[in-house]
Parts: C-alpha cells; sequence; structure tokens
C-alpha cells in the first residue's frame, strides 16, 4: 500500500500488484458543525480483473487508520443506490446503513 500526497486532512492510498497500480482509495476528515468528528471515503474502486482478493478491504483498513491518526471517531461513506455489491462490502466490513438520501447539485 502506497500513500500518495494530496490537500491537507485528505489522503490517497492505492493498491499495487507487481508494481501496478490495482485500486485506490480517497478519505478525507468532514468537519460537520453537528457530529462528532469522522472521515468520509470519497472515493474507492478496485479494477475490474482485481477484485475479490483483498484489495478492497486492505483500503479500507488503510483509510480508516489514517482517520485514526486524525482523531476520527468514525467513518462514513455515501454509495449510489445501484451499486449492490459495494453496499455489502461495506457491511461485511462493519459499515451500517442508516440513512438514505437525495443528492441535489447547482452549477456555479
Ligand atoms: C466495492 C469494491 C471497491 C470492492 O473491492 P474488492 O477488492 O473486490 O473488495 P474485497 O476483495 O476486499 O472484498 C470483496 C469480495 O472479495 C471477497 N474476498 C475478500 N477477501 C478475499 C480473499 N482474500 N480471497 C478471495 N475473496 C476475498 C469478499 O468476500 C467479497 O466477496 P464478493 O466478491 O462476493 O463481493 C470493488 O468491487 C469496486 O471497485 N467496485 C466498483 C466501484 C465501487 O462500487 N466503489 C464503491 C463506491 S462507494
Amino acid at each position: 500500500m502506497r500513500r500518495v500526497k494530496p490537500a491537507a486532512n485528505n489522503a490517497i492510498f492505492v493498491a499495487e500488484d507487481g508494481g501496478e497500480v490495482i485500486g485506490w482509495i480517497h478519505v478525507g476528515v468532514a468537519f460537520l458543525l453537528e457530529v462528532p468528528l469522522r472521515a468520509e471515503i470519497n472515493g474507492l474502486v478496485v479494477g475490474d480483473v482485481s477484485r475479490s482478493r483483498g484489495a478492497g478491504a486492505r483500503l479500507l483498513e488503510a483509510a480508516e487508520a489514517w482517520a485514526r491518526t486524525k482523531k476520527c471517531e468514525g467513518m462514513s461513506v455515501r454509495s449510489n443506490v445501484i451499486r449492490g455489491r459495494a453496499h455489502t462490502f461495506y457491511e461485511r466490513n462493519g459499515y451500517e446503513h442508516y440513512k438514505t438520501q437525495k443528492a441535489f447539485r447547482k452549477p456555479l
């Protein structure tokens, strides 16, 4: 596992196999007034041919270990409703589905 240096309070870890990047995770500290300090997973992808070999779980572990060093009390992730396999993956790794939301955006 290798760490790439991004913006402050953010981290990117990449998973490698034989020197080739097979997956990555982007995690950041989420400063929210209403809730205890937590880290948000902003992106997690493992290449098609490298899935089901534990790389995703190891990337999650790396992100969680980093979040602990930032004094985060928990992790959170938003995942599109169509990503059923990812949901099972998160639940298997100790994440609880606690809320379903609608997402809004506006171009500036
Ligand atoms: C979700 C995702 C990151 C999981 O990555 P992964 O590397 O396949 O995850 P893991 O290997 O740790 O665990 C997933 C599967 O491998 C199995 N597994 C874990 N370790 C294993 C091992 N050592 N040997 C064999 N199988 C293993 C798990 O039981 C699980 O089973 P499944 O294939 O039936 O789902 C990956 O599927 C992905 O990139 N999906 C597309 C993008 C996406 O949805 N990202 C999340 C957005 S929120």
